[in-house]
């Protein structure tokens, strides 16, 4: 099979969908790989590495996707992507089509094959390729917390884990799940005061026992949540209700509550976040500033550090890829269930109910 991996263009992804280790993997099979010059600059990785292990560098984005039979991608194509799009060419890559019209009914006409890494299930109704970007901007959200939280940031100018004789930061993580379980994970072993809440019971029960005695685990519900909002630093945003919009758990009017200089990190901002002014920001400009609190709603954080999240990423999608590329994606899809389950556009046809929903168009099952 040809496979091709073009660069990303989407503003500040730094990430690439395929390393020289799962290229040289691939070509050993017997694929062929077709690599865009520079695509894996940003995340540490140069031409060089890629030809030794057996890639065809190409000049531009347009022979990618001329040539290639499967796209290998990770963020979804841009309006500039949408006419290099063949029928019948597969792309694998995330493309939350609900939350774009314009994406979806591009990929409808084009009649190619989109197989969305954010619906690929595993065991247990699992999000497999979601998870390890779910890992990394939890562990991340404590680290942007923590610069934010100095003086010169604009923060109140406390220090996470205190020291001798003083006391740490207070933190709040709202949800635990894995945004959540990370982040707490990092805000303990930095040694701050850590409270999370989460509905699901079972949940508060498993990491009361397993993460530190820094952190108490909590029930979620408003009453719960003022109380903690006055003494509170640092708030995480890591709230999800599969499929739906993030419910507002912190209202404009609590924004009051709480002392000048806090932060909140609204990693649910891809949601629409769990605080009502939370809205999508850059890393060029992620910060904003309402009623003395800091926001930071960076809706795609792990683009920041490609070198590890590219690696992340890739790990978790390259066996998915292995299977693609050996049976095609028809059996591959036919003999894997969770593969299948990533299926969202078909030759024109949506698949996915929750895509066709989102915009009242026919599904096709
Ligand atoms: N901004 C980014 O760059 C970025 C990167 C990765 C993930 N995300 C987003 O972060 C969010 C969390 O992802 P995740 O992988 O941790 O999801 P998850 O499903 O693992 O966890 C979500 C948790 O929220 C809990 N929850 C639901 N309603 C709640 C409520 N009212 N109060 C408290 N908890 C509640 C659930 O019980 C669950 O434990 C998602 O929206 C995801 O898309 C954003």
């Amino acid at each position: 099979m040809i496979i091709g991996c073009p660069k990303e263009i989407k503003n500040n992804e730094n990430r690439v969908a395929l390393t020289p280790g799962g290229t040289l993997d691939l070509v050993r099979r017997g694929h062929t790989v077709l690599i865009q010059t520079g695509a894996g600059t940003n995340s540490g990785y140069t031409d060089a590495e890629y030809v030794e292990s057996g890639a065809e560098v190409v000049a531009d984005i347009e022979t990618v996707y001329a040539r290639a039979e499967t796209i290998v991608k990770v963020k979804e194509p841009i309006e500039y992507e949408y006419k290099l799009v063949r029928e019948g060419q597969l792309l694998f890559t995330y493309f939350h089509f609900a939350s774009s019209r314009p994406l979806t009914e591009a990929m409808v006409r084009s009649k190619a094959i989109c197989l969305a890494y954010e619906t690929v299930t595993g065991p247990k109704n699992t999000l497999p390729l979601l998870v390890p970007m779910s890992e990394v901007a939890g562990r991340m959200a404590v680290q942007e917390g923590a610069r934010y939280l100095e003086k010169p940031a604009g923060g109140r100018g406390i220090l996470l884990g205190g020291v001798a004789g003083v006391p740490p930061a207070r933190v709040l993580i709202l949800g635990a799940g894995v945004v959540g379980t990370e982040a707490a994970k990092m805000a303990a072993g930095l040694r701050a005061n850590v409270t999370v809440m989460d509905i699901n019971l079972d949940r508060l029960r498993y990491l009361a026992d397993t993460l530190p005695a820094n952190v108490t685990l909590v029930f979620s519900n408003e009453y719960n949540i003022r109380r903690e909002l006055p003494r509170t630093d640092l708030i995480i945003g890591a709230v999800l209700i599969p499929g739906a919009k993030a419910p507002h758990l912190i209202t404009r009017q609590m924004l009051g509550e709480m002392r000048d200089g806090t932060v909140v990190i609204d990693v649910a901002v891809d949601q629409g976040g769990c605080i009502e002014t939370c809205h999508p920001t850059t890393h060029e400009d992620p910060t904003y500033t309402i009623d003395g609190v800091i926001h930071y709603c960076v809706a795609n954080m792990p683009g920041a550090v490609p070198f590890t999240s590219t690696l992340a990423l890739t790990n978790a999608t390259f066996p998915y890829l292995l299977q693609i590329a050996d049976k095609g994606w028809e059996r591959a899809t036919a003999e894997n269930e969770g593969l299948r389950a990533g299926l969202n556009v078909v030759r024109g046809e949506i698949v996915l109910p929750e895509v066709a929903e989102a915009f009242g168009m026919p599904v096709v099952s």
